[in-house]
């Protein structure tokens, strides 16, 4: 079983937006807790090269005027890192290149060139795929209504306005992370949000508006702790505790629906942390139920996904996912990978275009998973959670990738094994 209590590293959307926003800003921040991986030295190392170095926890603020980078800025791995800097660089007066890895450079762009270009930035060449070559300039703002609830599309836009002209309104169809909103507001930007009578979201934000640089305390991130979350309810006997988890209401579906099965789950300690809730989670094996996920609810787990269908995998009956097209285009095809981690442990799933259902407590033990990760560094996590209540010997091919965002995911899973 696994038994004990960890502390779990800085949020990753957090974390990026810390060293983005404060990169903007006018003064000086001290940000504690960031997360280090490789996605988060992506954003810091770009930055860098626009003349915004972050080091020894405190980053001086530019008074949004970067500098031109002479070189590419290279995102790695990271979707978050080059989403945001198009938004950056979109009210800056010069052109900078962007690339990325083999997984970044599949991924859409258009979601977010699109309304930037509308908004008064140029593209030259591809819009939809990185390498993408960007020439930022007068921003007038205007009315945006996206049909994806992407946090990442959001930012950049917000980014983009408040360097610019005018007032923008942004719609996305659902609520998606808000960790933006809290954060430039607390810089003092003046922004209003309101909620449509069909659920979805809208933000006012009037540019040009200058932040305020602030200190940052990262609170934990809950998409890792989902990984220990989900073990701790599926490995016999296990009663772990994960501490100091950013409970932002915005990316607490997890929690929600680890309770709808049926799960022992507590929060304790709750309090916030620099505009953020947090609390410590409590996760005790039992049985499970099946679950259902949908709708509203998917932006509030979207990262969530592979390691909640190892979970389904042990509830007594057909769990359903539906509504989360978005899963296909994230680091891999979600849809895809994370069914080929149930294939590999002998569960019966269907697929479908926005989701899949799977069949839990196969008949036959099922076997240790045997994965390719390809570079996404949430199926080899969730690889790993799967083989853990099995015998026998679990094999993640790529597992490297699990470096993108947290690093030190083995040492403490050893941890709770001891
Ligand atoms: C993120 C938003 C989400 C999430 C990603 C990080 C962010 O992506 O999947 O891991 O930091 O804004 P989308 O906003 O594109 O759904």
């Amino acid at each position: 079983p696994l038994q004990g209590c960890i502390r779990i590293p800085g949020d990753k959307s957090i974390s990026h937006r810390a060293l983005i926003l404060n990169a903007m800003a006018r003064g000086e921040a001290a940000v504690s807790g960031i997360l280090d991986s490789e996605d988060v030295r992506s954003t810091a190392r770009c930055l860098a090269q626009m003349g915004a170095a972050f080091s020894e926890g405190t980053i001086s603020g530019r008074e949004m005027a970067l500098d031109a980078p002479s070189a590419v800025l290279d995102c790695g791995n990271s979707g978050t890192t080059i989403r945001l800097l198009l938004g950056v660089i979109a009210g800056q007066d010069f052109t900078a290149q962007l690339t990325g890895d083999a997984s970044l450079r599949t991924r859409p762009m258009a979601r977010v060139t699109t309304p930037l270009a509308r908004l008064g930035a140029a593209f030259k060449g591809d819009k939809e795929r990185a390498p993408l070559t960007i020439t930022g300039g007068h921003i007038s703002n205007g009315i945006i209504v996206s049909t994806v609830a992407s946090a990442q599309v959001k930012t950049a836009v917000m980014l983009a306005a408040i360097q610019g002209e005018g007032t923008l309104r942004y719609t996305e169809p659902a609520l998606s992370r808000d960790h933006t909103e809290r954060m430039l507001s607390a810089m003092g930007v003046e922004l209003e949000r309101s909620r449509g009578v069909d659920g979805s979201h809208t933000i006012e934000v009037r540019g040009p508006q200058v932040p305020e640089a602030i200190d940052v305390n990262v609170p934990g991130e809950i998409s890792s702790a989902a990984f220990f979350l989900v073990a701790g309810c599926i490995v016999p006997g296990s009663d772990i505790v994960v501490e100091h988890v950013g409970v932002n209401p915005s990316r607490t579906g997890v929690i929600d629906v680890l309770k709808s099965m049926g799960a022992d789950i507590t929060l304790t300690n709750e309090r916030t942390v620099g505009g953020e809730p947090v609390a410590d989670i409590r996760a005790r094996y039992g049985s499970l139920r099946p679950a259902r996920i949908e709708g509203d609810l998917v932006p509030r787990l979207v990262d969530e996904i592979p390691v909640l269908a190892v979970a389904m995998a042990h509830a007594n009956g057909e769990s359903t996912v539906k509504d989360a097209e978005e899963l296909r285009v994230k680091e891999s095809d979600r849809v895809t990978t994370t069914l080929n981690i149930l294939a590999s442990l002998g569960v019966e799933t269907t697929e479908q275009p926005d989701g899949f259902t799977v069949s839990g407590r196969p008949a036959e033990p099922m076997t240790p998973p045997s994965v390719d990760a390809g570079l996404d560094h949430r199926i080899a996590m969730a690889s790993v959670v799967a083989g853990l209540p099995l015998s026998g010997e679990t094999v993640v091919r790529g597992a490297d990738a699990i470096n993108s965002s947290f690093p030190t995911f083995s040492k403490l899973l050893d941890t709770l094994r001891d």
